[in-house]
């Protein structure tokens, strides 16, 4: 079933991992990832994004705890499916929790969740989380395998990764870009279509948002290191602003 009529105003998560990212780099306190939640609060954002990677590369222990003390905006807490992560997430019941795949030796979050393959495990592993309060959403890829097993395991949401998408436009590969395209439009109307709740994000920038935004079943996307990179340039507050009216004006068609 696919839609023609968005089902609501789309919600922009600001991920702030690469604040800390630049932090990080130097040892010192600043750049403060709350800070800049703060502000992309201030700047309409629905929500907050944020990644406790195992290596604790960007976002700390310590900023999370903060997080949760100071934001009035809803926090989307990404985790991998470890031990470590559940006993965090539990200790903090944020209102969302996305289970993503790590590798330690990824640059970024490179692949969707292998949810089929793992579904008893992953099963067992949200179903606390969802007693905690939190909504559970899987990061996976636009496929139909892996929607499937994320419904079968109990996740109310799904967040479909975009970075294909992103990375084809990127190298000028329009063909498959557009393939691209089309895989995440068919895919958010199945998701939908079976009850999920659909989002997305990975490598979305001004260039690539709108055909995404346009999809009616999509309701929220998380966004982050393009926002951060041209807060250099224009502050975070317009950086905010410029993608949230893209977003507003592919919703409106
Ligand atoms: N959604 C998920 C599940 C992610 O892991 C990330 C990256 O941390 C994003 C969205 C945001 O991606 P980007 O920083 O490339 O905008």
């Amino acid at each position: 079933m696919s839609l023609s009529r968005p089902l609501g105003r789309l919600r922009l998560g600001v991920n702030i991992d690469h604040v800390a990212t630049v932090r990080n780099a130097r040892g010192s306190a600043y750049p403060d990832p709350v800070r800049a939640a703060k502000l992309a609060e201030e700047a309409g954002a629905e929500g907050i994004t944020a990644h406790l990677r195992e290596d604790r590369r960007h976002i700390s222990d310590h900023d999370i705890e903060r997080l949760m003390e100071t934001l009035t905006l809803p926090l989307n807490f990404e985790m991998a499916a470890t031990d470590e992560m559940q006993k965090i997430a539990l200790r903090h019941r944020p209102h969302a929790v996305c289970i993503v795949p790590e590798r330690r030796e990824e640059r970024t979050t490179e692949g969707g969740l292998e949810v089929a393959r793992e579904e008893n495990r992953l099963a067992h592993f949200i179903a606390p989380l969802r007693e905690a309060g939190c909504r559970v959403s899987i990061f996976i890829a636009a496929d139909r395998r892996q929607i499937e097993a994320a419904q079968r395991i109990g996740a109310p949401v799904v967040e479909l990764h975009t970075g294909a998408y992103c990375d084809a436009h990127a190298e000028g590969d329009f063909e498959a870009r557009d393939r691209e395209l089309e895989r995440l439009r068919e895919m958010s109307a199945f998701a939908h279509s079976i009850g999920l709740e659909v989002h997305a994000g990975h490598g979305l920038t001004y260039d690539t948002v709108k055909p995404i935004a346009a999809f009616p079943e999509v309701m929220e996307l998380n966004i982050g290191h393009f926002l951060i990179g041209e807060a250099i340039f224009r502050g975070l507050v317009p950086a905010i602003h410029e993608m949230r009216r893209l977003m507003d004006e592919a919703r409106e068609g």
